[in-house]
């Protein structure tokens, strides 16, 4: 740490990385540096404040990773002794940010002292909700009722930096975005009677989406062949019915030939034997 980049003037900023993660995944940032060899000092600082979060020292043969004075890397960080690089475990929107790290050590090539930076700008997505459809009716209730269109509004509630869009078939028909965190958000569609497209509402940030397919027949009005499973039940009925009066049919029979046969236990066998 004695030698410090700016006494050298040899530090430069060599890259700028952006990562995407999911809520509760893994981010892992590398160092990207490989020309450094032998006792290399790395570390990795976060935030606009450049708090220190790891350190290697190849000279005092330390490795360490610390936490900010708000706890928010508690058991989320491990650093790779070999590598450098940085891995932040179950992360929340709050380890989204600036993290840097600067790399001191002898360039092989050159045998020369060296210094660099990288930066990684991590963003941290929340998980997405499903969309939800409601109906609503905005005319009046009137003799056609059945005919008339079905209004729907697709809605997600608590969400940020999202875009809610209506699909009919694989084009888009309408959309919304957002960038900040909002309560609710809501996108209506106009179906009209007896429409046989398909239409989704997909919700989507920059690296994952969810959809809710639009189930006319559930949201819009009832469907022909909804009809059936009652026609079903009635033909079902109806047979187990026709059943029964066969099955007493035959046991009126074999009764009147036990009569006959005047004796119960003969009669019994005859029974079981049928
Ligand atoms: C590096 O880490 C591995 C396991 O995490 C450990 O076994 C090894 O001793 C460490 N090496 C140094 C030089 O700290
Ligand atoms: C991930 O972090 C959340 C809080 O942010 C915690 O409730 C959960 O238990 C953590 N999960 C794991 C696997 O550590
Ligand atoms: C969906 O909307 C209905 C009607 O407004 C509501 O009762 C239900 O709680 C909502 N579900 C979700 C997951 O938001
Ligand atoms: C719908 O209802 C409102 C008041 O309830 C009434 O003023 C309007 O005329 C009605 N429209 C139709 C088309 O019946
Ligand atoms: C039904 O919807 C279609 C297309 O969305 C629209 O052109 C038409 O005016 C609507 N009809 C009524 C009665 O709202
Ligand atoms: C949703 O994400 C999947 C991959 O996860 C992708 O194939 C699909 O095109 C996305 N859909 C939309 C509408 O963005």
């Amino acid at each position: 740490m004695f030698l410090t980049p700016v006494l050298f003037g040899l530090c430069c900023l060599i890259g700028v990385f952006g990562e995407s993660v999911m809520e509760g995944d893994s981010v892992t940032l590398n160092t990207e540096l490989t020309e450094i060899h032998g006792e290399k000092e790395i570390m990795w600082k976060f935030g606009a404040e450049k708090t220190m979060i790891a350190e290697i020292s190849g000279v005092y043969g330390i490795c360490y990773t610390f936490d900010v004075p708000d706890g928010r890397f508690r058991d989320r960080l491990k650093l790779d002794n070999q590598t450098g690089s940085l891995t932040i475990t179950n992360t929340t929107t709050e380890h989204a940010g600036l993290y840097e790290v600067e790399i001191t050590g002898v360039k092989l090539s050159t045998k020369e002292f060296s210094s660099k930076k990288v930066s990684h700008s991590v963003s941290v997505y929340a998980r997405l909700p499903m969309p939800n459809l409601t109906k609503y009716s905005s005319q009046n209730l009137s003799s056609s009722s059945s005919q008339q269109n079905c209004s729907l509004v697709c809605s997600v509630v608590n969400v940020g930096h999202v875009t809610l869009s209506w699909y009919k078939g694989n084009s888009l028909l309408s959309s919304i975005s957002v960038s900040d965190l909002i309560i609710s958000l809501s996108l209506p569609l106009e179906v009209e009677y007896q429409d046989k497209n398909t239409y989704s509402c997909v919700i989507n940030n920059p690296i994952s989406n969810q959809t809710k397919h639009l189930d006319i027949c559930e949201h819009c009005w009832l469907c022909p062949d909804q009809g059936l499973p009652l026609l079903y039940i009635v033909l079902i009925s109806a047979s187990a019915g026709s059943l029964l009066i066969v099955a007493a049919v035959v046991m009126c029979c074999i009764c009147k030939k036990c009569r006959k046969n005047d004796r119960q236990g003969k009669c019994f066998l005859l029974l079981l034997s049928k």
